[in-house]
Protein backbone atom coordinates (compact mmCIF):
# COMPACT_ATOMS: atom_id res chain seq x y z
CA UNK A 1 0.00 0.00 0.00
CA UNK A 2 1.22 3.57 -1.30
CA UNK A 3 0.88 6.69 0.93
CA UNK A 4 -0.76 8.32 -1.94
CA UNK A 5 -2.61 5.10 -3.60
CA UNK A 6 -5.31 6.24 -6.42
CA UNK A 7 -4.67 9.97 -5.89
CA UNK A 8 -4.09 12.12 -8.50
CA UNK A 9 -1.49 14.82 -8.58
CA UNK A 10 -0.67 17.57 -11.33
CA UNK A 11 3.08 19.07 -11.28
CA UNK A 12 4.29 21.66 -13.33
CA UNK A 13 7.88 21.29 -14.78
CA UNK A 14 8.13 18.02 -13.91
CA UNK A 15 10.31 17.08 -17.27
CA UNK A 16 13.62 16.98 -15.60
CA UNK A 17 15.16 18.23 -11.82
CA UNK A 18 13.06 18.29 -9.13
CA UNK A 19 9.93 18.34 -10.73
CA UNK A 20 10.88 14.77 -11.72
CA UNK A 21 11.88 13.34 -8.63
CA UNK A 22 8.45 14.62 -7.06
CA UNK A 23 6.90 12.88 -9.67
CA UNK A 24 8.90 9.28 -9.41
CA UNK A 25 8.44 9.56 -5.77
CA UNK A 26 4.79 10.02 -5.75
CA UNK A 27 4.30 7.42 -8.20
CA UNK A 28 6.34 4.95 -6.14
CA UNK A 29 3.62 5.71 -3.54
CA UNK A 30 0.56 4.63 -5.86
CA UNK A 31 -0.26 7.95 -6.87
CA UNK A 32 -1.44 8.58 -10.68
CA UNK A 33 0.65 11.52 -12.73
CA UNK A 34 -0.55 14.47 -14.66
CA UNK A 35 2.51 16.88 -15.48
CA UNK A 36 3.07 20.14 -17.60
CA UNK A 37 6.38 21.20 -19.10
CA UNK A 38 7.07 23.98 -21.64
CA UNK A 39 7.06 21.37 -24.76
CA UNK A 40 6.76 17.94 -25.37
CA UNK A 41 10.78 17.05 -26.13
CA UNK A 42 12.84 13.92 -26.09
CA UNK A 43 13.53 14.31 -22.22
CA UNK A 44 9.83 15.18 -21.31
CA UNK A 45 8.76 12.15 -23.02
CA UNK A 46 11.30 9.84 -21.59
CA UNK A 47 10.42 11.30 -18.53
CA UNK A 48 6.71 9.91 -19.00
CA UNK A 49 8.05 6.45 -19.97
CA UNK A 50 10.15 6.44 -16.83
CA UNK A 51 6.93 7.26 -14.25
CA UNK A 52 4.84 4.47 -17.00
CA UNK A 53 6.94 1.76 -15.84
CA UNK A 54 5.63 2.33 -12.12
CA UNK A 55 2.13 1.00 -13.08
CA UNK A 56 0.52 4.24 -12.47
CA UNK A 57 -1.54 6.13 -15.08
CA UNK A 58 0.52 9.01 -16.13
CA UNK A 59 0.44 11.76 -18.76
CA UNK A 60 2.71 15.04 -20.36
CA UNK A 61 1.01 18.05 -21.32
CA UNK A 62 2.69 20.89 -23.05
CA UNK A 63 1.70 24.29 -21.39
CA UNK A 64 3.38 27.34 -20.48
CA UNK A 65 2.60 27.90 -17.05
CA UNK A 66 3.04 31.74 -17.18
CA UNK A 67 0.09 31.73 -19.46
CA UNK A 68 -3.33 32.30 -17.69
CA UNK A 69 -5.86 31.06 -20.49
CA UNK A 70 -3.18 28.40 -21.32
CA UNK A 71 -3.20 26.80 -17.90
CA UNK A 72 -6.58 27.01 -17.74
CA UNK A 73 -7.27 24.81 -21.28
CA UNK A 74 -4.48 22.35 -19.69
CA UNK A 75 -6.49 21.52 -15.95
CA UNK A 76 -9.61 21.31 -18.01
CA UNK A 77 -7.67 18.85 -20.23
CA UNK A 78 -6.25 17.07 -16.84
CA UNK A 79 -9.72 17.10 -15.15
CA UNK A 80 -11.43 14.90 -18.33
CA UNK A 81 -8.25 12.38 -18.72
CA UNK A 82 -8.31 11.88 -14.73
CA UNK A 83 -11.24 12.77 -13.68
CA UNK A 84 -9.66 14.56 -10.38
CA UNK A 85 -6.78 16.49 -9.02
CA UNK A 86 -5.93 15.79 -5.72
CA UNK A 87 -2.68 17.50 -5.30
CA UNK A 88 -0.72 20.50 -7.01
CA UNK A 89 2.65 21.01 -6.83
CA UNK A 90 3.87 24.38 -8.61
CA UNK A 91 7.11 23.12 -9.19
CA UNK A 92 8.34 25.37 -12.62
CA UNK A 93 10.61 27.96 -12.42
CA UNK A 94 13.72 29.16 -14.01
CA UNK A 95 16.57 32.39 -13.14
CA UNK A 96 17.37 35.23 -15.05
CA UNK A 97 20.62 36.29 -12.47
CA UNK A 98 22.06 39.52 -12.76
CA UNK A 99 22.82 42.71 -11.15
CA UNK A 100 19.95 45.17 -10.79
CA UNK A 101 21.42 47.80 -12.64
CA UNK A 102 21.74 45.38 -15.44
CA UNK A 103 18.46 44.10 -15.22
CA UNK A 104 16.39 44.60 -17.93
CA UNK A 105 12.31 44.81 -17.96
CA UNK A 106 12.23 41.37 -19.95
CA UNK A 107 14.40 39.71 -17.12
CA UNK A 108 11.93 40.80 -14.13
CA UNK A 109 8.71 40.61 -16.39
CA UNK A 110 10.00 36.80 -17.35
CA UNK A 111 10.95 34.99 -13.83
CA UNK A 112 8.09 36.99 -12.19
CA UNK A 113 5.82 35.84 -14.37
CA UNK A 114 7.12 32.06 -14.99
CA UNK A 115 7.93 31.09 -11.29
CA UNK A 116 4.93 33.53 -9.40
CA UNK A 117 2.21 34.24 -11.83
CA UNK A 118 1.94 30.40 -12.68
CA UNK A 119 1.05 29.55 -9.20
CA UNK A 120 -1.65 32.00 -9.10
CA UNK A 121 -2.83 30.91 -12.60
CA UNK A 122 -2.45 27.28 -11.71
CA UNK A 123 -3.90 27.68 -7.96
CA UNK A 124 -7.09 29.64 -9.42
CA UNK A 125 -7.39 27.23 -12.29
CA UNK A 126 -7.56 23.83 -10.06
CA UNK A 127 -9.23 25.67 -6.93
CA UNK A 128 -12.79 24.80 -8.11
CA UNK A 129 -11.98 21.64 -8.62
CA UNK A 130 -10.48 20.86 -4.98
CA UNK A 131 -13.65 22.41 -3.50
CA UNK A 132 -15.49 20.71 -5.46
CA UNK A 133 -14.19 17.56 -3.90
CA UNK A 134 -13.69 19.75 -0.08
CA UNK A 135 -10.02 18.61 0.00
CA UNK A 136 -6.17 19.13 -2.04
CA UNK A 137 -3.24 19.68 -1.20
CA UNK A 138 -1.13 22.60 -2.93
CA UNK A 139 2.47 22.39 -2.68
CA UNK A 140 4.48 25.40 -3.94
CA UNK A 141 8.33 25.41 -4.94
CA UNK A 142 9.53 28.86 -3.20
CA UNK A 143 13.60 29.10 -2.01
CA UNK A 144 16.17 30.19 0.67
CA UNK A 145 16.24 33.34 -1.46
CA UNK A 146 12.89 34.00 -1.11
CA UNK A 147 13.26 34.32 2.61
CA UNK A 148 16.77 35.89 2.91
CA UNK A 149 17.30 37.50 -0.48
CA UNK A 150 20.58 36.75 -3.02
CA UNK A 151 22.59 39.57 -4.69
CA UNK A 152 22.19 39.40 -8.40
CA UNK A 153 18.61 37.56 -7.83
CA UNK A 154 16.14 40.80 -7.06
CA UNK A 155 13.50 39.39 -9.70
CA UNK A 156 14.05 35.42 -8.46
CA UNK A 157 13.90 35.84 -5.10
CA UNK A 158 11.07 38.92 -5.45
CA UNK A 159 8.83 35.55 -7.59
CA UNK A 160 10.37 33.39 -4.23
CA UNK A 161 9.05 35.51 -1.38
CA UNK A 162 5.75 35.96 -3.76
CA UNK A 163 5.07 32.77 -3.37
CA UNK A 164 5.22 32.36 0.12
CA UNK A 165 2.89 35.71 0.88
CA UNK A 166 0.37 33.52 -1.69
CA UNK A 167 0.45 30.14 -0.07
CA UNK A 168 0.05 31.82 3.62
CA UNK A 169 -3.36 33.60 2.35
CA UNK A 170 -4.63 30.73 0.11
CA UNK A 171 -4.28 28.71 3.44
CA UNK A 172 -5.86 30.83 5.35
CA UNK A 173 -8.82 31.13 2.21
CA UNK A 174 -9.25 27.87 1.81
CA UNK A 175 -8.67 25.85 5.14
CA UNK A 176 -12.40 25.68 5.58
CA UNK A 177 -12.92 23.32 2.77
CA UNK A 178 -9.52 21.24 4.00
CA UNK A 179 -7.30 22.27 1.04
CA UNK A 180 -3.90 22.77 2.22
CA UNK A 181 -1.08 25.26 1.04
CA UNK A 182 2.16 24.94 1.85
CA UNK A 183 5.44 26.28 0.37
CA UNK A 184 9.15 24.06 0.26
CA UNK A 185 12.15 26.38 0.55
CA UNK A 186 15.17 24.33 -1.09
CA UNK A 187 18.73 25.47 -0.29
CA UNK A 188 21.78 24.30 -2.67
CA UNK A 189 20.33 20.63 -4.32
CA UNK A 190 23.02 19.49 -6.54
CA UNK A 191 21.31 19.68 -9.99
CA UNK A 192 22.80 20.26 -13.68
CA UNK A 193 22.99 23.64 -12.90
CA UNK A 194 24.92 24.04 -9.24
CA UNK A 195 27.10 21.24 -10.92
CA UNK A 196 28.26 23.82 -13.25
CA UNK A 197 29.44 26.13 -9.95
CA UNK A 198 33.03 26.24 -9.65
CA UNK A 199 34.46 23.43 -7.13
CA UNK A 200 35.57 26.20 -4.72
CA UNK A 201 32.14 27.98 -4.58
CA UNK A 202 30.52 24.79 -3.95
CA UNK A 203 32.68 23.61 -1.37
CA UNK A 204 31.96 26.91 0.79
CA UNK A 205 28.54 26.54 0.30
CA UNK A 206 28.49 22.73 1.81
CA UNK A 207 30.74 24.00 4.57
CA UNK A 208 28.01 26.84 6.03
CA UNK A 209 25.07 23.87 5.36
CA UNK A 210 24.29 22.49 9.07
CA UNK A 211 24.55 19.10 7.45
CA UNK A 212 27.69 19.92 4.96
CA UNK A 213 26.39 18.89 2.02
CA UNK A 214 24.08 20.06 -0.89
CA UNK A 215 20.89 18.84 -1.23
CA UNK A 216 19.15 16.15 -3.98
CA UNK A 217 16.20 16.14 -5.61
CA UNK A 218 15.40 13.39 -3.30
CA UNK A 219 15.38 15.28 -0.50
CA UNK A 220 13.35 17.57 -1.74
CA UNK A 221 10.49 15.17 -3.29
CA UNK A 222 10.84 13.45 0.10
CA UNK A 223 9.33 16.66 1.92
CA UNK A 224 7.00 17.27 -0.93
CA UNK A 225 5.74 13.59 -0.69
CA UNK A 226 4.96 14.34 3.59
CA UNK A 227 2.84 17.50 2.39
CA UNK A 228 1.30 15.89 -0.20
CA UNK A 229 -0.17 12.74 1.66
CA UNK A 230 -2.18 12.55 4.89
CA UNK A 231 0.72 12.37 7.41
CA UNK A 232 0.87 16.30 6.88
CA UNK A 233 -3.28 16.50 7.42
CA UNK A 234 -2.53 19.12 9.90
CA UNK A 235 -0.25 21.49 8.25
CA UNK A 236 -1.14 24.23 6.10
CA UNK A 237 0.02 27.95 5.79
CA UNK A 238 4.03 26.88 6.31
CA UNK A 239 7.26 27.05 4.47
CA UNK A 240 9.50 23.85 5.12
CA UNK A 241 13.20 24.90 4.40
CA UNK A 242 15.94 22.11 3.25
CA UNK A 243 19.40 22.08 3.74
CA UNK A 244 19.37 26.02 4.53
CA UNK A 245 22.18 27.92 5.14
CA UNK A 246 24.01 28.98 8.61
CA UNK A 247 24.70 32.20 7.15
CA UNK A 248 25.18 33.88 3.93
CA UNK A 249 28.48 33.65 1.97
CA UNK A 250 28.60 36.35 -1.33
CA UNK A 251 28.76 34.15 -4.18
CA UNK A 252 31.05 35.03 -6.77
CA UNK A 253 28.45 33.45 -9.07
CA UNK A 254 24.46 34.18 -8.67
CA UNK A 255 23.68 30.95 -10.22
CA UNK A 256 22.21 29.40 -6.74
CA UNK A 257 18.97 29.42 -6.24
P1 LIG B 1 15.07 22.79 -13.87
O1 LIG B 1 15.42 23.93 -14.74
O2 LIG B 1 15.90 21.55 -13.90
O3 LIG B 1 13.54 22.35 -14.11
C1 LIG B 1 12.53 23.30 -14.30
C2 LIG B 1 11.50 22.71 -15.25
O4 LIG B 1 10.48 23.70 -15.46
C3 LIG B 1 12.09 22.37 -16.62
O5 LIG B 1 11.65 21.11 -17.05
C4 LIG B 1 11.55 23.50 -17.51
O6 LIG B 1 11.39 23.14 -18.88
C5 LIG B 1 10.21 23.79 -16.85
N1 LIG B 1 9.71 25.12 -17.20
C6 LIG B 1 10.42 26.28 -17.33
N2 LIG B 1 9.60 27.27 -17.70
C7 LIG B 1 8.34 26.74 -17.80
C8 LIG B 1 7.08 27.28 -18.15
N3 LIG B 1 6.94 28.56 -18.49
N4 LIG B 1 6.01 26.45 -18.17
C9 LIG B 1 6.14 25.14 -17.85
N5 LIG B 1 7.32 24.58 -17.51
C10 LIG B 1 8.41 25.38 -17.48
O7 LIG B 1 15.01 23.40 -12.38
P2 LIG B 1 15.02 22.68 -10.96
O8 LIG B 1 16.34 22.88 -10.35
O9 LIG B 1 14.46 21.31 -11.05
O10 LIG B 1 13.98 23.63 -10.18
C11 LIG B 1 12.61 23.31 -9.97
C12 LIG B 1 12.00 24.34 -9.03
O11 LIG B 1 12.71 24.35 -7.81
C13 LIG B 1 12.06 25.77 -9.57
O12 LIG B 1 10.88 26.47 -9.21
C14 LIG B 1 13.27 26.35 -8.87
O13 LIG B 1 13.20 27.74 -8.77
C15 LIG B 1 13.15 25.67 -7.52
N6 LIG B 1 14.41 25.62 -6.75
C16 LIG B 1 15.52 24.96 -7.24
C17 LIG B 1 16.69 24.90 -6.50
C18 LIG B 1 17.95 24.21 -6.99
O14 LIG B 1 18.99 24.32 -6.30
N7 LIG B 1 17.93 23.52 -8.12
C19 LIG B 1 16.76 25.53 -5.17
C20 LIG B 1 15.56 26.23 -4.78
C21 LIG B 1 14.42 26.24 -5.54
Amino acid sequence: MGLLDNKVALITGAGRGIGKAIALRFAQEGCNIAFTDIALNDVVMETEKELATLGVKVKAYASNAANFEETHQVVDEIVKDFGRIDILVNNAGITKDTALKRMTEEQWDAVINVNLKSVFNFTKAVQPVMWKQAGGSVINMSSVVGVSGNANQCNYSASKAGIIGFTKSAAKEMGVRNIRHNAIAPGFIITAMTNALPEDVRKQWESLIPLRRGGTPEDVANVALFLASDLSSYVTGQVIATSARMSRVRSSTAAVV
